[in-house]
């Protein structure tokens, strides 16, 4: 196929997980799970905010840094946000936008994440959007029509250009944190209709170009069959990244 196009990448979304104070040691671990050649892998830890700078230390040509959220506001009296230029100013190379758990939890609407992205887009971060249906959407035959909207909102009033420079997570909500994966077949057939989408819109250039990853309790035992399928580009991974050594094991294999 045309993986040759894209860059792999296996992220890691720590959500709200350890210390700042936590982070040199788990990147002294993950360090000696690390393949000798990473193989055009790029490895990325999206932290929350207030570890970006203890990070920051150990980024490398491998190992990249990333945000989960930034406000949607440049700047000014919005008590309590963090700005894309402030986890610009801390190193940060990624950030997560729209994941299902700030969907839920935080009311983040489609504009809202579209604004985010063209925030991003504006400050040079590469936005790594979460898009994924409910259990309800799946059940009811709705999944690709819901992805493809939600991708579409995501991505309005982006150049062509930025939309290459976007990475898409394909999320299922009834995956995440549940131990309950998606077949390599479901998530392949997903982010297969995400690639066309973006062909229809965008070219076959653009479309190609694209990285598109899984999410959803991807782990140590099931990243294989995942990353093996022709149109998954990597994992955004949660509770496996909290843990060097499971980590290590998916991010040899995306490095294959
Ligand atoms: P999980 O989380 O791997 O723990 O399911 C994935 C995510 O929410 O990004």
């Amino acid at each position: 196929m045309d993986k040759k196009y894209r860059k792999v990448i296996i992220a890691g979304n720590w959500k709200m997980n350890k210390l700042p104070s936590e982070v040199a040691g788990f990147i002294s671990a993950l360090k000696k799970e690390m393949p000798e050649s990473a193989n055009g892998c790029s490895v990325v830890l999206c932290v929350p905010a207030t570890h970006l700078a203890a990070l920051q230390k150990f980024k490398s040509r491998r190992i990249s840094s990333g945000a989960q959220n930034i406000s949607h506001f440049d700047k000014g009296a919005h008590t309590g946000e963090i700005a894309a230029d402030m986890i610009r100013d801390l190193g940060a190379d990624y950030c997560i936008v729209g994941h299902s758990e700030r969907r839920a939890d935080n009311g983040d609407t489609d504009e809202v994440v579209n604004a985010k992205i063209h925030m991003l887009h504006e400050r040079g971060i590469t936005p790594i959007l979460c898009v994924g249906e409910s259990l309800d959407q799946r059940d009811k035959g709705l999944t690709l029509e819901f992805v493809r909207y939600q991708i579409m909102a995501a991505l309005h009033g982006l150049t062509p250009e930025q939309v290459r420079r976007t990475v898409i997570a394909y999320e299922p909500i009834w995956a995440i944190g549940t131990g309950r994966t998606a077949t390599d077949e479901q998530a392949q057939e997903v982010c297969h209709a995400i690639r066309e989408k973006l062909r229809e819109e965008y070219g076959a250039l653009i479309s190609r170009k694209v990285s598109i990853l899984y999410g959803g309790s991807m782990n140590a035992k099931n990243c294989a069959g995942l990353l093996a399928q022709p149109d998954i580009d990597g994992g955004l991974i949660g509770g496996a990244s909290l843990k060097p050594e499971d980590f290590g094991v998916i991010v040899r294999e995306g490095s294959k």
